[in-house]
């Protein structure tokens, strides 16, 4: 990057910046990801300049085709950003005016770097959570698809990570889908506020051109132009709402991430991750270790972080904008490119997940996993659901001094707790009878989860 003076504000100034205040002040070298989105305001911005006769036409199509040439220039790997001109907006303001001579001057009458960055970080992120929705859309497909094929796959369900009752895996993996619904719903809310335009507020007040804002936003998609010009320039409420929407998608996958990485240690070995999603070890052959759950569970922390960032840095600050908000973007882009990243990685390996169901099931069959069924046969029998429940609490003392599970029990062995047990009992102490019980809306059985599973599909097709 070179190293010039600032002509965009040099003039009151008697003595060049301190060439580290330059660097320690700019932000172009992390604003230039903007440079579409400040191009496609200023565009809009002189679209109707001209409209409202603050521009001449043959003004507005000279700014118009400099600023197409610069975002190519651009895109094509040539533009020289500098560190002297600061922003993204003072460099592309420069080389326009390097480009087209004075009109380049005139682009910027009637707005403020102020109203100008406010949109250009609103525009940028209208883009991002669509982005992000759509691959939060694509990772629900892969789990709804893959809880549909293991609707009948039996393993254990848990609180407080010890064995609780049968669940089926595809009841589990539809648990995930519920996170991801409200996550989406979260984003769109988000947008709503997100998809107001702050151009026109210029500096803090105003004004005094006679400009269209309802033009500027209808050019731009802009839902409606803000109501307060001091608000405008100073309001990053939006930032924190998607960053703190990306923290719970974070928190989400952070406890998918975690369950997966139980799942594929030897000591559970309940699935199989596709090998290239994990990697090995570089001193232990036998590794093969699920880094891509691993890193975004860690990845989680930093999120949450960039929310705390951004609370901070919004705290107490006076209107209207004050130099501090630059300071939004980095955590900003990074929580951006972060939580595209999990989500893209996740939706890449959902799929491809292989539950062992033999494992499974086996797990399932310990644990006294259909202790509640069989309280809740007792309680079909007559027995008080309190009696009941201490009768079976005998039968598993029993169960864990034999080392037998409540279905490896004879109906002898079963009738010395209580002698109103037949043999219909081993019916309800299978697992397959135990979440096939369980068949309301909600519920573990197969046949709800595949009716879940289809509501579920049903919802994402009217996105
Ligand atoms: N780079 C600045 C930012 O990100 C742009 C706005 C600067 N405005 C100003 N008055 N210094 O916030």
């Amino acid at each position: 990057m070179s190293q010039q003076t600032n002509s965009a504000w040099g003039g009151r100034f008697s003595e060049a910046t301190d060439a580290f205040v330059q660097r320690f002040t700019a932000s172009v070298e992390f604003d230039q990801r903007m440079y579409a989105q400040d191009i496609q305001g200023s565009i809009a911005h002189a679209t109707m300049l001209a409209k409202v006769g603050v521009l001449t036409d043959a003004e507005r199509d000279d700014i118009i085709k400099g600023l197409g040439e610069i975002k190519a220039d651009i895109e094509a790997g040539n533009f020289e950003w500098s560190i002297a001109l600061e922003d993204v907006h003072m460099n592309i303001e420069a080389a326009l005016t390097a480009k087209i001579g004075i009109t380049g001057k005139k682009l910027h009458t009637g707005r403020s770097r102020n109203d100008q960055v406010a949109t250009d970080i609103r525009l940028y992120l209208r883009s991002e959570i669509d982005h992000m929705a759509s691959e939060v859309t694509r990772l629900q497909q892969g789990l709804i698809e893959l809880a549909e094929k293991q609707a009948d796959t039996i393993m254990p369900g848990f609180t407080h990570l010890q064995t609780a009752q049968p669940v089926t895996f595809g009841h589990h993996l539809l648990a995930w889908n519920e996170m991801l619904e409200r996550d989406f719903a979260r984003l769109q809310d988000c947008r709503k506020r997100v998809n107001i335009m702050p151009l026109g507020a210029a500096a803090l007040a105003g004004t005094t051109y006679p400009i269209d804002r309802a033009m500027t936003a209808e050019l731009l998609g802009f839902d409606a132009p803000t109501e307060n010009s001091l608000d405008s320039v100073s309001d990053r409420d939006f930032a924190i709402e998607f960053t703190a929407a990306c923290s719970t998608i974070m928190m989400h996958l952070s406890r998918f991430s975690e369950e997966l990485v139980l799942w594929a240690s030897a000591q559970f070995n309940f699935i199989d991750l596709p090998d290239r999603f994990c990697t090995g070890s570089s001193i232990m052959p036998q590794k093969k270790n699920p880094d891509v759950p691993e890193l975004v569970r860690g990845k989680a922390g930093r999120i949450f972080g960039h929310l705390i960032s951004l609370l901070t840095l919004m705290k107490s600050q006076p209107l209207a904008y004050n130099k501090d908000n630059q300071e939004d973007k980095e955590p900003l882009f990074d929580t951006i490119d972060n939580v595209g990243g999990s989500l893209r990685a996740f939706a890449d390996m959902m799929p491809f997940v292989v539950p062992k169901k033999e494992v499974m099931r086996e797990a399932a069959l310990r644990g006294f996993s259909t202790a509640t069924d069989l309280a809740d046969y007792l309680v079909r029998k007559g027995v008080a659901f309190r009696d009941s429940h201490e009768i079976v609490g005998s039968a598993v003392g029993y169960g864990v001094k034999t080392g037998k599970d409540l279905g490896e029990m004879s109906l002898e062995e079963l009738q010395q707790f209580g002698d109103m047990i037949t043999d219909d009992v081993f019916d309800v102490l299978t697992l397959e009878g135990s979440v096939a019980a369980r068949d309301h809306l909600g519920g573990t059985a197969p046949n709800q989860v595949r009716a879940a599973a289809k509501r579920a599909q049903e919802k994402l097709a009217l996105r």
